[in-house]
């Protein structure tokens, strides 16, 4: 029984929700434990595909338990219409999916506050607008909202009161907007929805741990990437969560000791979606070709995708912090019909070479990428599910990259459908 725990290494989108998917098989609970309705997670089983912001992607199993740990920030609007739609597709929820009681409520003004944030801002970062930023601002402050504080009405209203008192000013002063903080609506509103997922209520750090010790597996299903960690990545173009390995204990309640392995999810390309640094960003030009033969178009906003080469300085500080016992190379059927393949190798800033991902924003500004370039195998990969049968120019860019990030590769992704996966 092993606990695994699966991370994008670059900056989101990395095809996740396809590895968790063919893995999610063999675990007894598929568990998410930071971010929220930001995050675009797609699966394709027998050319039907789904798309879930909240919901692990480990559901289409019928065997498995889908999970929101603590460390998701929860809005409750998103999670009634996935629970809709999944039951439309006649697939079964009761029993099968647990809401950790101690989640942040994304509140309905947590969304205009994140719009409104954006449209003041010289400097955007170009959030989803999902109110991600401003629900974890207030988990932070601690005037924040729990999903247990819904259940009593008058408790919620004097929590709530707390919260706006500061927000009031913000809204009227500073942002002009007029929105109405009708406390009474406000509570009346969240608590009918509280009714409405009242049963799957947990204590996900009871419910986890008692489960490991029935000897069941958990697979923890990262969202975000990496490069979008409030601590590691491009602050302040980042997420306010921590999407990396640490995310996924603080999220969840279960100790490191209980981990097993360790998976990093990576494009062979890469992809970056709203603002913010990005070194090996391709020509419009370019990037026009590769999103449209990757469909690299983001799942929650629709956004085309920004595109590039792939970055070992990203992917190796990425799995330095990380600790990855295994990797997962995704879309590399998108490189099908390339000649030359890049890869990013090493940075050059003010005339000097530099294997390090920078932390002043501004030096990622000066950033010459350093490349190896590798021929391209210009066959159609799709249909391999041998490792050996790959062509040898693609074993060779695996190789490379797997020999520079010192961790074995042990998934390669060749299309969308869950059948389209290689196991190294
Ligand atoms: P996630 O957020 O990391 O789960 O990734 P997204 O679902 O947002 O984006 C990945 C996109 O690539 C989705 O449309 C997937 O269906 C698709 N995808 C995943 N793996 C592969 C692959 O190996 N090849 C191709 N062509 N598409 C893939
Ligand atoms: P998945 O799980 C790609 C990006 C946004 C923006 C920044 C901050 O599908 O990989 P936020 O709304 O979180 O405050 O936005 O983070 N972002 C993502 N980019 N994939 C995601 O999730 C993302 N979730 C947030 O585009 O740049
Ligand atoms: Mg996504």
């Amino acid at each position: 029984m092993s606990n695994d725990i699966l991370i994008g290494g670059q900056w989101g989108d990395e095809g996740k929700a396809k590895i968790i998917d063919f893995l999610a098989k063999d675990y007894d609970i598929v568990l998410r434990t930071a971010g929220g309705a930001n995050a675009g997670h797609s699966v394709v089983v027998d050319n039907q595909k789904f798309v879930f912001h909240l919901i692990p992607s480990g559901i289409l199993y019928p065997d498995v338990t889908v999970v929101l740990g603590n460390g998701v920030v929860l809005d409750l609007d998103e999670i009634l219409s996935e629970i809709k739609y999944l039951k439309e597709k006649s697939i079964t929820i009761t029993g099968r999916l647990k809401i950790s009681s101690s989640c942040h409520i994304v509140l309905p003004f947590h969304k205009i506050i994140d719009r409104e944030r954006e449209k003041k801002k010289k400097d955007k970062i170009g959030t989803t607008q999902r109110g991600i930023g401003p629900a974890y601002s207030d988990k932070i402050t601690r005037i924040g909202v729990r999903l247990c504080d819904l259940e009593d009405k008058e408790k919620l209203a004097v929590k709530l009161q707390e919260n706006i008192k500061e927000k009031k000013v913000l809204f009227d002063k500073y942002y002009m907007c007029d929105y109405k903080f009708n406390i009474i609506e406000i509570a009346d509103e969240l608590h009918e929805k509280y009714l409405q997922v009242k049963d799957y209520i947990v204590n996900n750090v009871y419910y986890l741990n008692n489960s490991i010790k029935e000897n069941k597996s958990i697979l923890f299903e990262g969202a975000q990437g990496h490069s979008l960690d409030i601590d590691f990545g491009t602050y302040p173009f980042v997420t306010s969560s921590n999407p990396t390995v640490g995310g996924a204990i603080t999220g969840s309640g279960i100790s490191v000791k209980k981990i097993n392995r360790v998976i990093g999810i990576f494009k062979a390309y890469l992809t970056r979606v709203g603002e913010g640094p990005f070194p090996t960003k391709m020509s419009p030009e370019d990037a026009e070709i590769l999103r449209k033969v990757g469909c690299e178009y983001g799942a929650t906003t629709g956004r085309p995708r920004d595109c590039g080469w792939f970055d070992l300085v990203e992917a190796k500080y990425s799995c330095m912090v990380n600790g990855f016992t295994d990797l997962a190379i995704t879309k590399l059927d998108v490189l099908d019909k390339y000649k030359e393949i890049k890869i990013c190798t090493g940075y050059e800033i003010d005339g000097k070479v530099t294997n390090e991902f920078p932390v002043i924003h501004d030096d990622f500004q000066k950033i010459v990428p350093v490349y190896k370039s590798f021929d391209g195998w210009q066959s159609d990969i799709t249909k391999i599910r041998k490792y050996n049968d790959l062509p040898e120019n693609a074993k060779i860019f695996l190789e490379f990259v797997e020999k520079e990030m010192g961790s074995k590769i042990s998934y390669v992704s060749i299309g969308p459908d869950r059948t389209e996966t290689i196991i190294k």
